[in-house]
């Protein structure tokens, strides 16, 4: 029986108690506890001629619990084994996923990891922000090392980054000074602001040379004026620009697709869709630590708007949070650790970014944003990566609860103030020593490991269902709790 069936008979199971139309026809069935197998494979087919699809085929979002680098690359790579479509939903090439199979490494900013399984359709949603010279560049590596990147789809609505993107992105940093954000300077806040300030220019446009060229030498005039007046920079011109990129539509164009529609025929064939978020929830422009935060929504919420389906699409969503925690850029992080315990996150963990190699901020396991991620997402589970790093530490801590002036905070404050002046209040676990990297079985992971799996769950209050011990896509296992 192929995927999809077994979900919709599932659903439809499910469904029976809580909605009069489906209830209606799951009463034709019988249930599962008494059926032969005769009488499930007959429901089936009587459900799958009545039941529209659309109302039951679950999609799966795989999004960052914390401030990103959570490992999402290498668990959706894992994930979309069973999928058909994996979808970006939101940001750019400020993401960076790094997957190992076997001795090669791919490091990919833009296109979804899933384009290394040659089943799936890998789809830039709407809500992405694209640098047309790094997709195309992307392609060519992928192509060089045997992945064909002719299925890659994208949609014909998400905003271009333009060259004067990626120097105001430059400039407003320099600008800020000792306030600034730590951008990744690929352009991908500006590109925003002009697409919600309705002057971006869109990957449609491409195709319509006289429209592109209207669109940005009005649009130029006003960054020339910013360049020039306020952040005392050279000017850009349009010609140059206008070459380049018209020059590259050709090579898009068979990428280029309304990818919604994809989206909602994959859907209604009874597909595994796979919405793959970039960053992570704390980097999110509306939960997260604003200003030191992305321009889009990596919380699974922003699926909807980011990629044009309805929330009822989704079912499951899963969580990707490292057994510790980093950030890179700037802003608040309550758990930091300056000392050797971080250098050694640091070191063991290869925490330096994939896509500019800044070293990233290392600390403790922090359960106050870990659920703060469980409740602004919906988390249904949690994938836990990069618990070999922590193997041979004495003890480990996870922070319950922050302290600051006199008052105690167990959900993540409303008040940013509170992230800079607090102390964690952390629980204590003890470690464990030794490997576990070639370990592929829950029962396998030393005791204190599997302590700590139950403890963070417990904490969480969500099943961790997933877990990685290393690099390569084969060092995972599932686990039922
Ligand atoms: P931007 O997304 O380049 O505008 O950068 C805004 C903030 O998000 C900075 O602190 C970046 O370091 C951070 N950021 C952006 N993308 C990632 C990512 O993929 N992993 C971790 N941090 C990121």
């Amino acid at each position: 029986m192929p995927r999809s069936n077994i979900h919709g008979y599932a659903y439809i199971l499910e469904f029976r108690t809580l909605d009069p139309w489906i209830a209606a026809i799951a009463a034709t069935m019988p249930g599962p506890a008494t059926a032969s197998p005769d009488q499930e494979a007959a429901a089936y087919t009587r459900t799958v001629v009545a039941v529209d699809r659309s109302r039951v085929m679950p999609a799966t979002v795989v999004i960052g619990a914390q401030w990103g680098d959570e490992g999402k690359g290498k668990i959706t790579d894992v994930m979309a084994e069973t999928a058909d479509l994996v979808v970006r939903y939101q940001g750019g090439n400020n993401a960076g996923h790094t997957i190992v199979i076997g001795e090669e490494r791919f490091a990919l900013t833009l296109i979804p990891s899933g384009v290394l399984s040659p089943t799936v359709t890998p789809v830039i949603a709407n809500g992405c922000v694209i640098d047309p010279v790094v997709l195309l560049d992307e392609m060519d590596t992928l192509a060089q090392r045997g992945v064909d990147p002719a299925r890659v789809k994208i949609s014909a609505n998400a905003h271009l980054i333009m060259p004067y993107h990626k120097k105001l992105d430059a400039v407003m940093e320099r600008f800020l000074g000792r306030q600034q954000i730590g951008t990744t300077k690929r352009g991908i806040g500006p590109a925003y602001m002009d697409k919600f300030s309705r002057h971006g220019i869109r990957v449609q446009d491409l195709f319509d040379p006289k429209i592109f060229r209207t669109k940005l030498e009005t649009v130029l005039k006003d960054k020339n004026n910013l360049l020039t007046k306020v952040y005392n920079s050279l000017p850009m011109e349009a010609g140059p620009i206008a070459e380049q990129y018209l020059g590259l539509a050709d090579r898009l164009y068979d990428h280029v697709a309304d990818t919604s529609l994809l989206i909602w025929e994959a859907l209604q064939r009874g597909e595994h869709v796979l919405f793959e978020g970039a960053q992570g929830t704390l980097l999110d422009i509306d939960h997260g630590t604003y200003p030191f935060v992305t321009s889009s929504s990596p919380t699974a919420g922003g699926v909807g708007p980011g990629a044009g389906v309805g929330p009822r699409a989704i079912d499951r969503v899963v969580g990707v949070a490292k057994a510790y925690i980093s950030r890179v850029g700037s802003g608040p992080f309550p758990t930091e650790l300056e000392n050797e315990i971080g250098e050694r996150m640091v070191e063991v963990g290869g925490e330096f970014g994939t896509v500019t190699g800044r070293r990233r901020r290392c600390g403790w396991l922090d359960g106050v944003a870990l659920r703060y991620a469980v409740r602004v997402n919906g988390l249904s589970e949690i994938a836990f990566t990069k618990l070999d790093v922590l193997s041979d530490f004495e003890n480990i801590k996870v922070a319950t609860a922050y302290d600051s002036l006199g008052n105690r905070y167990t959900e993540f404050p409303r008040q940013q103030g509170v992230l800079y002046n607090c102390k964690p209040v952390y629980d204590e676990l003890p470690g464990w020593e030794g490997d576990i990297s070639a370990v592929r079985r829950f029962e396998d992971l030393p005791k204190e490991a599997q302590e700590y799996i139950r403890y963070v769950e417990d904490h969480a209050g969500v099943p961790i269902t997933t877990v990685s011990v290393g690099p390569q896509r084969s060092a995972t296992f599932n686990r039922s709790p």
